[in-house]
């Protein structure tokens, strides 16, 4: 029987387990994925806990996992243009892909490029089209300036990279370890911490004129001290501040159906012109140990499990 990351109830790592499962059958317009990878998302890490619980409610048994990449395994009646055998990357909207085999729309999928590796290919939804929406969001341009908080987390290090591509001047937030990441992308690193405002000032002395927030705790309260208009302003970890202040919250969901993005971004990826990096990979079986490590927040990229 296959297996399939499960928990119980709300709580800590501990709650997680990998069980034997029910081998899923594909419905109507519907791929059974053999997973080779899956990324793993802090939102799973606060759903587990409950955090969300009104947001987005849970059901017990519970699976978890939206990232997935892998091999078509079986595809349901109806499905035209995935065939046993193809690689394929795509995400699950039913908290199910940290499995050996999971259900996919066959909406939610696109052919993996063989030059994207399987685990870059495996974490590249929730963060991809994230990035996506956040820059898109602020529409950063040629002359402009954008700072990006978060710099070299899994959104972050792909929505400095976006931002680039627009043209525009990026400063990145990030931690000391990450500056030389950073700046071998073309962005102007700079340190998070007591007085990071003077230090974005002095990296843009003519100002700055968009802001992505990917890290929450008080980077709107300094993008508007910087002077960025609340249209400007788009964050995707702090909607206490977001509802307060009026800036924009634009991630996953504005960037319009998820399997183009990701179609866009694994091309740009196998093109060379876009990086994810994975910071760790671990197998299913250590699946408390991964959000071990993701919930210490200094990820560079992506931690991936591979079933
Ligand atoms: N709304 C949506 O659609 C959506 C989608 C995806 C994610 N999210 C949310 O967005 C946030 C980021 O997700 P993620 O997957 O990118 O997380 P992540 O990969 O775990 O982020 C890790 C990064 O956070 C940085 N960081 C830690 N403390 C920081 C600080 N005080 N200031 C600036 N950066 C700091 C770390 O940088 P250093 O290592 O350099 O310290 C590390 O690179 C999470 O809250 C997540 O829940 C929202």
């Amino acid at each position: 029987m296959p297996k399939a990351v499960r928990y119980d109830g709300f709580g800590g790592v501990d709650v997680l387990r990998v069980d034997e499962v029910e081998r899923p059958a594909p419905g109507s317009g519907q791929v059974l994925v053999r997973v080779k990878a899956a990324g793993i998302n802090p939102g799973e890490a606060l759903i587990r806990t409950g955090a969300l619980a009104e947001m987005f409610p849970s059901t017990f048994p519970s699976g978890q996992g939206s990232d997935l990449a892998g091999v078509v395994e079986e595809v349901g009646p109806g499905v035209a243009g995935h065939a046993p055998g193809d690689e394929v990357i795509g995400f699950s909207n039913n908290r199910a892909s940290h499995a050996e085999l999971v259900l996919v729309e066959a909406d939610d999928l696109t052919h993996k490029p063989a030059e994207v590796p399987w685990e870059v290919a495996g974490g590249l939804y929730v963060v991809g089209v994230t990035a996506w929406g956040a820059v898109h969001s602020v529409h950063p341009g040629e002359g402009e300036t954008v700072v990006v908080s978060g710099a070299a987390g899994g959104v972050g290090s792909l929505a400095v990279q976006l931002a680039r591509r627009t043209g525009a001047t990026v400063i990145g937030l990030a931690g000391e370890g990450n500056h030389a990441w950073l700046r071998s992308h073309g962005v102007i690193p700079v340190a998070y911490g007591d007085g990071v405002a003077d230090r974005i000032r002095a990296a843009a002395p003519d100002g700055v004129d968009a802001f992505v927030d990917t890290h929450g705790d008080g980077y709107v309260e300094l993008a508007l001290a910087l002077g960025v208009p609340v249209e400007r302003i788009d964050t995707i970890a702090d909607y206490a501040a977001a509802a307060k202040y009026g800036v924009r919250t634009d991630g996953g969901t504005a960037a319009g159906p998820g399997a183009e993005v990701l179609a866009e971004l694994a091309r740009l990826i196998a093109a060379g012109q876009l990086e994810l990096p994975v910071a760790n990979v671990y197998p299913l079986s250590e699946v408390r140990a991964a959000y071990t490590e993701l919930e210490r927040r200094h990820t560079r990229g992506k931690i991936v499990l591979r079933p």
